[in-house]
């Protein structure tokens, strides 16, 4: 079983063997191992039970060591790294052969992060490698917003989760692509997009399919809660049994659901809050063992955007 602790040199006693760890970070808990070691990226895939077209992104502390593994950095990239690194934000990078094909699943460009999480960035400032790390949940599950959850779902494969408390943000990082000049947000995260769009100006949104998809982590019926979890419409009440049914709301709970079977995510309309405890509750609720379990979409601006398309991820039944 893991140990979860606070013990940098131990995790870096890990990592240097070619081993992984949970790794808090602002966003989600990361699975993370040597970037630059084909055996612990091997073990990442592993250990995830992730499919290798799906690549991984890559962790490190400052601007400057960004260039040991990235060819180039955009004029635009630039300007967002300035303005949001560290923070929740992922840019697409050409990279350098450092970096091997297996953390890229065969593309030119690495996905680069700098997380804003004290923890993590004295870890990184103390290796002399970047960490590759995806979210540390079995491949299709909910994201890790605390050791615990991490513990829980990979405790048996992993021996140390370094602890860092509960995500401050909650939901997994934007993540930013540059395609012949033009500025492509391939995953709405943590960072929202009038943020970006107050530096860069205006951003294309590419939304994803559940075929043949970009970034394959996009794949619609990602982040699925076992219990099955459905938006409610006008009239879902009538011919169910609310006792056994399960609620996930914004601000306010559901006039016709026993209070008990409810979580909200924000009482006071917050929609930061919202993200810091969106994966939380959907694992509480999804270990109560209802019958299903019916949510609400939230407003359509700021980090409700990335919160709906969660929401709608997990609602998608294939
Ligand atoms: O907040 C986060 O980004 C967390 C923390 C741990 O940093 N990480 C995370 O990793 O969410 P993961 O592996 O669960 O999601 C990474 C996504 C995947 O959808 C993957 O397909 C995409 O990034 N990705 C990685 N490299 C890419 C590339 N070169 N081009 C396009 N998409 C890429
Ligand atoms: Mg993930």
């Amino acid at each position: 079983m893991a140990i979860i602790g606070k013990d940098i040199e131990r995790a870096i006693e890990v990592l240097k063997v070619g081993d992984v760890i949970g790794l808090p970070t602002e966003t989600v808990y990361g699975l993370a191992g040597n970037a630059y070691n084909t055996e612990a990226i091997t073990k990442i895939f592993t250990v995830k039970n992730r499919p290798t077209f799906d690549p991984l992104i890559v962790h490190t502390s400052s601007l400057e060591r960004v260039n040991e593994f990235v060819k180039e950095i955009p004029v635009q990239a630039q300007l967002l790294a300035e303005h949001f690194m560290p923070g929740p934000l992922t840019l697409l990078l050409p990279k350098k052969d450092v970096i091997s094909d297996l953390v890229t699943s065969g593309l030119e460009t690495v996905a680069v992060r700098i997380p804003n999480h004290p923890l993590a960035l004295e870890l990184l400032q103390k290796l002399d490698f970047p960490l590759a790390a995806p979210s540390a949940n079995p491949f299709g599950y909910i994201s890790p917003t605390s050791a615990q959850h991490v513990a829980n779902q990979l405790g048996d494969k992993i021996k140390y989760i370094l602890e860092g408390g509960e995500c401050k943000v909650g939901i997994e990082s934007s993540i930013i692509g540059f395609f012949d000049g033009e500025i492509v947000i391939l995953r709405k995260g943590g960072l929202a997009i009038e943020e970006i769009e107050s530096i860069v100006g205006k951003v294309r949104i590419e939304e994803h399919s559940s075929s043949n998809p970009k970034a394959p982590g996009m794949l619609k019926s990602h982040y699925a809660p076992r219990t099955q979890l459905l938006v409610a419409g006008e009239s879902f009440l009538v011919e169910e049994e609310v006792f056994n049914i399960g609620y996930l709301g914004y601000d306010k709970y559901h006039p016709s659901i026993p209070h008990e079977n409810q979580l909200l995510l924000s009482p006071s309309g917050n929609l930061n809050e919202a993200a810091k405890n969106l994966f939380a509750y959907m694992r509480l609720l999804d270990a109560r063992g209802f019958e299903k379990i019916y949510t609400e979409l939230l407003p359509e601006k700021g980090l409700g955007r990335a919160i709906n398309d969660r929401i709608k991820r997990a609602t998608t039944q294939e």
